[in-house]
């Protein structure tokens, strides 16, 4: 663990208001009924600036809240170099995201840098930005997302159990 005390996780899309979020928002909510959410921490952030200290999308709070998660306090911020100092698991969204973490990626990172939906198995490795599209796409970046986050939170729990 690259932090001592926690497994830490960061999701990464592009602007830190659609997918990320999302994602933070439903893995959250999962590791706060596992009972889990004082061993995990949890952030997003986007590769790129656009939306620096916005809230999420209204149309990602909306179809998150449909489903009973709550993305109120999440803020958009930039993904940093100094963020592979500090989580364990960094997840894109897509390969675009993967190849501009990828760029500022120290060489010696010892942690997990990869697709989020590569931990599920099937055919859908990218969650495709919602953002120029209609509502179908945000319900669609919600299904990924909670069946991802399922997988990696097995897959943390799993890791737990052998520490
Ligand atoms: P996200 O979606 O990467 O899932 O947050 C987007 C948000 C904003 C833009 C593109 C994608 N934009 O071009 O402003």
């Amino acid at each position: 663990m690259i932090n001592k005390e926690k497994t830490s996780v960061l999701f990464v899309c592009l602007g830190n208001i659609c997918r990320s979020p999302t994602a933070h928002g439903v893995f959250r909510a999962q590791v706060e009924r596992a009972g889990l959410i004082a061993e995990i921490e949890i952030d997003s952030a986007g590769t790129a600036a656009y939306h620096v200290g916005n809230a999420p999308d209204q149309r990602s709070a909306s179809t998150a809240l449909q489903r009973g998660y709550d993305l109120s306090d999440l803020r958009a911020r930039q993904a940093v170099r100094a963020d592979f100092n500090q989580y364990d698991y960094i997840l894109a969204m897509d390969k675009q995201n993967l190849s501009d973490l990828r760029d500022i990626c120290p060489a010696n990172y010892s942690g997990y840098l990869g697709l989020f939906l590569e931990l599920v198995p099937g055919n859908i490795i990218e969650v495709p930005d919602p953002y120029y599209g209609g509502a179908d796409g945000f319900d669609h970046v919600l299904d990924l997302v909670e069946d991802a986050s399922l997988a990696l939170l097995q897959r943390i729990q799993n890791e737990l159990a052998q520490n």
